[in-house]
């Protein structure tokens, strides 16, 4: 254990500091010795991430472009957990402004913004940071690059009472987040909706990776859809979860009746990878077009053909209308299989948490 923690601190140049606030869980955190269940039920849903974050249960509503509006972000949030609303839905950032103050309506609890750090116009990821200065969002969580050229942005939501979280794919990323100045980290595995890692390595093993080697709360998401996938990933080595997918089929998320329909008629076969040749891999549902982009991507066909179909026009309008649901790349993780029902974001947290109470009494008795 002392080689370990040696080991971590060389890693980490050393000098990181682990104080937690007012709980102490230096001996229960970090190092994969030391189960989150020994600890008992304080500590699965008391963790380090629920402190940060001034949250009940250590459950994050993932950002889903054009689908985690305002009622859904405000839902999770309300519900106890942490609701990210996802900055690249809007056009402008007056947009994006407006949908905060709604979410603020909403509820009292605290909230994210979700920011792409691939800017689509220059400037555009600067302005959203100081959106969230100007509105006082309690929590940012960048994403999709590494912050290194936002160092002084990311110290300055902080100096402004902002914790920033920073969500990425690998190990490797997720020790440069910490290193750069993110107070917490999600790792998703290659099971997750969206994009997981060219890396390919699912979340049974990113996480306990992770956990021997960051000294900061490690959230973990992809491939969590109930109280089973939550207690595995705090066992793992997570201080809390993300989800997404499983999320879609609730009733305060933006996504048409007939998707959530078929959401449920989905196993956790029916997701593909596309786009592994060009901007990163995104897994999505397994439908006539995506079988077509990845045909197309198969046979080498050109950007100019490949980015109509990649078009997130096409699934905005599918998962808003119901409508040309075979005609859209719609981003969907393996998680889908564990999808039965439409409930409220309410009732999944409450399962969650119920079920992971039952689980634990289960799994303390000899
Ligand atoms: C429909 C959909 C849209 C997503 N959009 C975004 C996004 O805009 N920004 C982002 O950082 N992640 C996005 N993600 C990824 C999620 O935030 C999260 O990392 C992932 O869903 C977790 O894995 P899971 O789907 O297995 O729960 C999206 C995922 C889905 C399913």
């Amino acid at each position: 254990m002392g080689a370990q923690r040696d080991n971590v601190q060389g890693l980490q140049g050393g000098g990181l500091n682990a104080s937690h606030g007012s709980l102490d869980y230096s001996f229960c955190f970090g190092y994969s010795e030391y189960s989150v269940l020994e600890e008992g039920l304080v500590s699965l849903f008391k963790t380090r991430v629920t402190e940060y974050l001034g949250i009940e249960y250590p459950i994050i509503g993932a950002a889903m472009g054009y689908v985690s509006l305002s009622d859904f972000t405000a839902a999770v949030s309300d519900a106890g957990g942490l609701g990210l609303l996802p900055a690249t839905t809007y056009a402008s950032t007056e947009d994006l402004r407006q949908e905060i103050r709604k979410v603020r309506k909403l509820t009292d609890k605290p909230f994210g913004i979700n920011i792409g750090l691939l800017a689509r116009q220059p400037g555009r990821v600067e302005q959203e940071m100081e959106i969230a200065i100007e509105e006082r969002v309690p929590v940012v969580e960048t994403a999709a690059r590494s912050p290194e050229p936002f160092i002084p942005y990311i110290e300055r939501l902080k100096r402004a009472g902002i914790k920033v979280m920073h969500k990425c794919a690998t190990v490797r990323h997720a020790l440069s987040a910490e290193q750069y100045g993110a107070e917490l980290v999600t790792i998703v595995g290659f099971e997750a909706g969206g994009r997981p890692s060219a890396d390919e390595v699912t979340t049974m093993v990113l996480i306990p990776r992770a956990a021997d080697l960051l000294r900061i709360p490690l959230i973990a998401g992809g491939g969590i859809g109930n109280a089973r996938g939550f207690v595995a990933a705090m066992a793992l080595g997570a201080e809390g979860v993300a989800i997404g997918t499983r999320f879609l089929a609730t009733h305060e998320c933006a996504v048409h009746p007939r998707l959530k329909e078929l959401l449920i008629q989905s196993k956790e076969t029916d997701t593909i990878i596309v786009q592994r040749s060009t901007r990163g891999p995104l897994r999505v549902l397994r439908n006539p077009h995506a079988q077509r982009v990845l045909e197309m991507e198969n046979r080498s066909a050109s950007l100019e053909e490949l980015l109509p179909m990649y078009s997130g026009q096409r699934s905005k309008h599918a998962c808003e209308t119901g409508e040309g649901l075979d005609e859209a790349l719609l981003g969907c993780g393996e998680a889908v299989g564990l999808i039965n029902s439409v409930v409220s974001v309410k009732e999944l947290i409450a399962e969650i948490v119920t079920g992971a109470r039952a689980i634990y009494e289960r799994l303390k008795t000899d």
